[in-house]
């Protein structure tokens, strides 16, 4: 029998800052896992502080002009509180126990449905707007800065979807672009996830997934860690966080910009 040393009480991160294998089962089986206390107690609050007052900073920079949230990116490169979650080493080693290869940072993204946004996130794959190339299954991080209910503006995931690879990017406004896309996945079962301040989900980046809107009074405040192959290329597509980088097609994404500080 494995004998396991708990960690803190309601995480499912062990005391060595593993998870129990079961989580990795369920992650390379359904393209998604949830994991429970990953933020140590108190830690979520200050996060949700130091995402409030960035918000309330930069709202006007969200890439996103539909209603559908407010995302800011790289907000590590500029914001001390979220830097911490981003480059955090303990999540890093969960997510390279999940992927089961070396990852580094691709980017950060602070994703707030504001109050009653009333528009969900529909459903798409992550990894076809990135211009990767030669890369394994790369994964985020999906982590609740506050409950997260259903009603605020949880995510949904199309379980087994990871194996889905060569659709083309989809339209994360359009509820139906997806299932144009590849109309087998109308017909899968669709699971909701909700999460406590301070749990999080991983999922692929070819997971089909959404989020629901946020129909509540409070903001839906989630911080994304995406991670890519510790080995991924540049594939030469345009996408703003390689854009003013100069990279070439076929150079490696690595150095400061793409750190691995676990490693
Ligand atoms: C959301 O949080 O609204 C969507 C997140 C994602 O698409 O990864
Ligand atoms: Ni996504």
């Amino acid at each position: 029998m494995v004998t396991t040393t708990p960690g803190q009480p309601g995480s499912d991160v062990r005391a060595d800052g593993r998870v129990p294998e079961e989580l990795v089962a369920a992650y390379r089986e359904h393209g998604f896992v949830r994991v429970r206390g990953v933020l140590a107690p108190g830690q979520a609050e200050r996060l949700r502080a130091g995402a409030e007052a960035f918000l309330a900073a930069h709202r006007a920079e969200s890439l996103e002009k539909q209603g559908v949230f407010s995302q800011l990116v790289n907000v590590w490169q500029r914001e001390q509180t979220l830097r911490e979650l981003t480059l955090d080493r303990r999540l890093g080693r969960i997510a390279e126990q999940l992927a089961g290869f070396p990852l580094r940072i691709w980017h950060d993204q602070l994703l707030v449905k504001e109050p009653h946004n009333n528009a969900a996130t529909e459903f798409h794959q992550d990894r076809p707007y990135w211009p990767h190339a030669g890369d394994r299954l790369p994964l985020s991080a999906w982590v609740a800065l506050v409950d997260v209910p259903p009603e605020r503006g949880c995510m949904t995931f199309l379980p087994g979807t990871q194996d889905r690879t060569g659709l083309r990017p989809q339209d994360l406004h359009d509820e139906d672009d997806l299932f144009a896309a590849d109309p087998s996945l109308r017909w899968l079962p669709r699971v909701t996830v909700p999460l406590r301040a301070g749990d999080c989900t991983f999922h692929s980046g070819y997971t089909g997934h959404m989020a629901l809107p946020n129909r509540t009074d409070q903001a839906r405040l989630a911080h994304v860690v995406i991670y890519m192959d510790e080995a991924t290329r540049y594939s030469g597509g345009a996408h703003v966080v390689t854009d003013p980088l100069g990279v070439a097609a076929g150079d490696r994404l690595d150095g400061d910009t793409f750190p691995r500080p676990w490693a």
